[in-house]
């Protein structure tokens, strides 16, 4: 599989809100020193929109109740629970999404 998500021009201040090209659900595209992450932009907790969640040493907390998940693995450091993640990559300025079919 591989499918455009995003230009990484579209990524301002290390993060946005983008749309799954298959189904339109939305993800957050997260840029840091490690590279680009793709998360599911709802927090699996009560479904907060995590896009205003504060990142830090690619952490993200979520600004409802404070849950935190690691953008590069989607574990959460605290609790045995995981945010949604894809593999992506980025390949002439565009931000793929990989994985297997
Ligand atoms: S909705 Fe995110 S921690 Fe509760």
């Amino acid at each position: 599989m591989r499918l455009r998500l995003c230009h990484v021009n579209e990524i301002v201040d290390d993060r946005l809100l983008a749309e799954m090209p298959d189904s339109g659900d939305p993800v957050l595209v997260i840029r840091d020193a490690q590279g680009v992450h793709v998360v599911d932009a709802l927090c699996p907790h009560q479904y907060a929109p995590l896009l205003g969640g504060e990142l830090a040493d690619g952490i993200l907390t979520c600004p409802m109740h404070h849950w935190r998940f690691d953008v590069r693995t989607g574990q959460s450091p605290d609790m045995p629970v995981c945010l949604q993640r894809w593999d992506a990559i980025v390949d002439d300025g565009w931000v793929w999404l990989t994985g297997d079919d």
